[in-house]
């Protein structure tokens, strides 16, 4: 996953704090809360997904290379408390125990990704290809198929290559189009036979933006203003070029789609009676998501996002624009290489007009003159920048049936985590979640938005990137201190499970039924948690029950002595 993160948190909450003052502007305006019972299309696809460094651990087993993210990862200082993804749910050695999960959940399809260095371990084709990682890909498959759950496979969910980075500059440099390339056509001559829906990128606007911007993630780099185009530049090439060789050598034989999958909050204006605000919010969404789709399905950068990169460049004295260009023949090369759009979507922001002085730096962020804001009223069940905006998701898929002829659309990602301390499986915050968006969605559909599937973020608690294991998304629990990696399902699953069996929300008096039987089982599953491993789970009592007493102790012998101190006065 993750996710588009505010470059500036803090900016985010001065601004929220100032605006709170601002007593003409009503928060709660957006507040739309009728809930719609009803049902899916016929054959809507319900999955969920993860991805290969965030789960499968066995960085350096059977002859895999070594990822940007190996390499990162183990550079202290990096990651929350250092952590790395070197073992994480140790899904590598446990395909049978997480199909189990997947037949459980009751599934249509699971999505995962590829490690390139995995089954490639320099990137490089003609180096070599290590068997026992097609081997593991094969066997991850075959139990798929044999278990009726389709496979939607991402070619690239972050871990590129090491080799790649240090030797060619990773995806700064226009080379890695075929590295990708034939590496992607490997997984279609080995896969291809069972796998039809692939996804050629996850998310690149974090790629590019955290990777090569501001460097939050793998590989580092903090190249403002110029690295983020330029990295997105060659993975739209890239993308492109991996759909023309699927289309032209593998469609016939195969039959299978393939996709990219974009991940984008909304940006909603701030006063929608304000144009420069409505321009603003459009243009985030064009910055983040349009960025992407918009050469995809319509030939070239979005409009707006050429004319501001084009303006502050100039500003800047530069000879030429800091976003790259499509030559006319580029363009036609790459418009309409998109068989579905994968959606991943988080959250929500309000969007206002700022304008940002080239003297104060120039960046991605800054070339977009604007400012996100949240509301204080919106629920941040763990993430702090994922808040429950249920509507922006049914907007966001509105958008995107207008602006790129209504494609087909699969959402890959879409799910909320908690905070590590919360150890409890009652994850009701989930629930809510879950069932709001999904919700949304279903509104959407009624709009006409051609969505055909549904992805929840994700099977299993993992290695979230720079956050560690602090955030967890997992519908199932993983106890990292225990070396087996045991799953416990969350109450999340009973009700995901409900969703999926009637295919959406059959009426009120059931859907209330499944959020109490859901959390009913809590205490089973609890009780299933005591019963298994007894020792993690004293361990896990004793981590919560003891620091609480304390807090306790501490604080009711300070309000003894304020007792005291106040009687003798
Ligand atoms: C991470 O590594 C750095 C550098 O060695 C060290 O200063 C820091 O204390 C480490 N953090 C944790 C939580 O171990
Ligand atoms: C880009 O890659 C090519 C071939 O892979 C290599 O020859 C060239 O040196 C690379 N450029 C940079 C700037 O690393």
């Amino acid at each position: 996953m993750l996710q588009p993160r505010v470059l500036s948190l803090c900016h985010v909450l001065v601004l929220v704090l100032c605006l709170c003052k601002a007593e003409d502007f009503q928060w709660t305006k957006n507040k739309h809360g009728s809930f719609y019972y009803g049902t899916f299309p016929a054959g809507f696809s319900w999955g969920v997904g993860s991805s290969a460094y965030q789960t499968e651990g066995a960085w350096d087993k059977d002859g895999k290379g070594l990822s940007i993210w190996d390499t990162f990862t183990h550079k202290k200082g990096k990651v929350h408390r250092n952590e790395t993804g070197d073992s994480s749910c140790e899904g590598y050695y446990k395909v049978k125990d997480d199909i189990g999960l997947l037949k459980d959940l009751k599934v249509n399809h699971y999505r995962f990704s590829i490690s390139w260095p995995r089954i490639m371990p320099t990137g490089i084709k003609s180096d070599y290809v290590n068997e026992k990682g097609i081997e593991y890909y094969n066997d991850l498959i075959n139990s798929l198929v044999a278990s009726k759950i389709t496979p939607i496979v991402t070619l690239y969910h972050w871990d590129l290559p090491q080799v790649l980075q240090e030797k060619h500059d990773g995806w700064q440099n226009i080379s890695m189009v075929n590295y990708f390339s034939d590496y992607a056509n490997l997984c279609f001559e080995k896969f291809g036979d069972r796998v039809k829906y692939w996804v050629t990128f996850d998310n690149p606007w974090s790629i590019a933006v955290e990777g090569y911007e501001t460097g939050e993630h793998a590989p580092g780099l903090k190249l403002k203003g110029t690295g983020a185009y330029k990295v997105a530049h060659h993975i739209i090439k890239a993308h492109s070029k991996v759909w023309h060789t699927y289309d032209n050598q593998w469609r016939n034989k195969q039959n299978g789609l393939i996709g990219i999958s974009l991940t984008s909050n909304w940006g909603e204006p701030v006063d929608i009676t304000n144009q420069k605000d409505t321009e603003a919010a459009e243009r985030y969404v064009h910055f983040e998501l349009g960025w992407f789709a918009n050469p995809i399905y319509n030939g070239d950068y979005p409009r707006v996002m050429k004319e501001y990169v084009d303006r502050k460049s100039a500003e800047q004295g530069l000879g030429k624009s800091r976003l790259p260009t499509f030559s006319s023949q580029e363009k036609s090369y790459i418009r309409g290489t998109c068989d579905f759009l994968g959606i991943g979507h988080f959250t929500s922001r309000y969007i206002t007009q700022k304008n940002f002085p080239i003297n104060r730096g120039i960046s991605y962020h800054t070339d977009r003159d604007l400012a996100e804001l949240v509301d204080p009223y919106w629920p941040d069940p763990g993430s702090e920048w994922l808040y429950a905006v249920p509507w922006g998701f049914r907007r966001l898929l509105n958008f995107v049936k207008t602006q790129y002829g209504n494609p087909r659309i699969y959402v890959t990602e879409n799910g909320v985590s908690e905070k590590q301390h919360c150890v409890e499986l009652c994850d009701e915050w989930r629930i809510q979640y879950l069932k709001d968006y999904i919700n949304e969605m279903m509104k959407a559909i009624k709009d006409g938005v051609n969505v055909k599937g549904y992805t929840a973020w994700s099977l299993l608690d993992k290695f979230e990137w720079d956050e560690g294991y602090s955030e967890r998304f997992g519908l199932y629990y993983v106890d990292f201190r225990n070396k087996n990696k045991p799953r416990y399902p969350k109450a999340s699953v009973q009700f995901y499970k409900k969703i999926i069996s009637s295919n959406g929300f059959p009426n009120q008096r059931e859907v209330e039924n499944w959020h109490r039987k859901s959390t009913e089982a809590c205490s089973t599953t609890n009780q299933l948690l005591a019963a298994d491993p007894l020792i993690t789970h004293m361990e896990m009592v004793t981590e919560i029950v003891v620091p609480t007493v304390c807090t306790l102790c501490i604080l009711l012998s300070a309000i003894l002595l304020m007792f005291l101190l106040r009687r003798q006065n």
